[in-house]
């Protein structure tokens, strides 16, 4: 186990009727803008019960809608202009991950003052934080299971065909509200998503080489086969409250830093994903499906190891040769998501043999040719991973 310090800040504040504690969690006479999506917090009622209750205690409340699914820069920057001209001093997210990450750029952006008008600057920086002194500080109410933008430093801004990482230690939420009965509303297909992108999380802090991390494997697997029990459950029955709130839990634990210790992780699924996600405008998790079955294979002999204990421990394999198990647990991981309505090949996602280069291009440009656990996954392994699920 490498050496590491744990720290997460964040409040997660769970279950029914948990909307009420916002009076305790925002800051008395804080003039609070609070974001959401393209529509759905609105039309279910949320956005009206989170303001009554944040309008209590001297607060001013300010709106700002239609952050979109992959929260674009230009619409971003429109709330930063607000954020500066109403000397905004907290922030409330209200939404799935595109709005909490957004929200975090908001937040980084409107007090980034060596970077005024040349703001897209900030998207330059990856995974080493953002040069800002402090950010906005910024609460959420999560809609969506799935990203665990709500308990992470961490949010994923597009500016047109490029998706990139955004981060920095002042970006974990003071607070996150997580009520499994505001995601009642989700569709059967973002639901699916949740499930997805939240094993693939879990998933790509495990699925590397043995690293003396026993206790992080099993709580890795733990949450991999709660997702496998509870997803199915949770789609059939979107109203089940034990099914959902399981659900919720699992989204967040799975990013929100603690199976992630002490190991070195493999976020290249994730990173080929976003240039799918930015070119073709995939859901994330829909991106996600398709290039992780693609790397189990062609990466097998590298993760051969941790390959053949999934099988074992989360999808019970035991027989057979070591590639009979290991392509067992592949096919158990399609099977799971197409049982969600979730699609494993780039067809299912309109994109073909043609579109190869293009994708290629975009990762060479966003410096992704050293991706995988080892650094050793050059822009030809990413080409044959994508042709393997063609
Ligand atoms: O925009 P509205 O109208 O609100 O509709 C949204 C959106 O269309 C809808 N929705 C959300 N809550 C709902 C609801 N509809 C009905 N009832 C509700 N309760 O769902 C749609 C998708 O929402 P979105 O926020 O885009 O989905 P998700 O939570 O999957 O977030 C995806 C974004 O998060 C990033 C992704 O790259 C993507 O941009 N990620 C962030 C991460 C992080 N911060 O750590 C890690 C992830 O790997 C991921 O990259
Ligand atoms: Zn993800």
């Amino acid at each position: 186990m490498l050496n590491f310090t744990f720290f997460n800040p964040t409040k997660a504040v769970f279950g029914k009727g948990q909307l009420q504690e916002l009076d305790n969690l925002v800051p008395e006479k804080a003039t609070v803008l609070i974001t959401y999506g393209g529509g759905s917090a609105k039309r279910n009622g949320v956005l009206d019960r989170v303001k009554d209750v944040v309008a209590k205690s001297g607060r001013t409340v300010l709106e700002f809608g239609g952050i979109e699914a992959n929260p674009e820069f230009s619409t971003l920057m429109k709330a930063v202009a607000i954020v500066r001209e109403k000397k905004v001093d907290f922030l409330l997210a209200v939404g799935g991950g595109s709005v909490m990450d957004g929200t975090k750029f908001i937040a980084s952006a409107s007090c980034a003052d060596n970077f005024v008008g040349k703001e897209a600057e900030l998207l330059t920086f990856g995974f080493g934080a953002v040069p800002v002194e402090r950010s906005i500080p910024l609460g959420t109410v999560v809609t969506l299971p799935a990203t665990g933008s709500e308990m992470n430093c961490f949010a994923v801004i597009s500016n047109g065909e490029d998706k990139l990482p955004f981060m920095h230690p002042s970006l974990f939420p003071v607070f996150s509200i997580l009520d499994p009965e505001l995601t009642f509303t989700l569709p059967e297909n973002q639901v699916a998503n949740g499930i997805v992108d939240a094993f693939v999380h879990v998933l790509e802090q495990y699925l590397t080489y043995p690293q003396a991390a026993p206790l992080q494997d099993r709580m890795a697997e733990s949450i991999l086969q709660t997702l496998i029990e509870i997803g199915p459950e949770t789609l059939a029955k979107p109203q089940d409250y034990d099914a959902r709130a399981s659900l919720v839990w699992c989204a967040t634990l799975a990013l929100q830093g603690l199976i992630g210790v002490g190991v070195v992780p493999d976020w290249s699924t994730h990173m080929i994903g976003h240039e799918l996600t930015a070119l073709f405008r995939s859901a994330h998790a829909r991106s996600l499906a398709v290039v992780l079955p693609g790397t189990m294979r062609v990466r097998k002999e590298q993760k051969k190891e941790k390959l053949l204990q999934y099988g074992e421990r989360v999808w019970g394999i035991v027989e057979g040769s070591d590639d009979e198990r290991i392509e067992a647990a592949i096919v158990k991981t399609e099977e799971f998501f197409n049982s969600l309505g979730v699609g494993t090949r780039l067809k299912d996602l309109g994109v073909t043999e043609t579109d190869l280069d293009k994708i290629m291009a975009n990762l060479e440009k966003h410096g992704m040719t050293a991706l995988s656990e080892r650094g050793d996954q050059t822009l030809d392994v990413s080409r044959r991973i994508l042709e393997a699920v063609l």
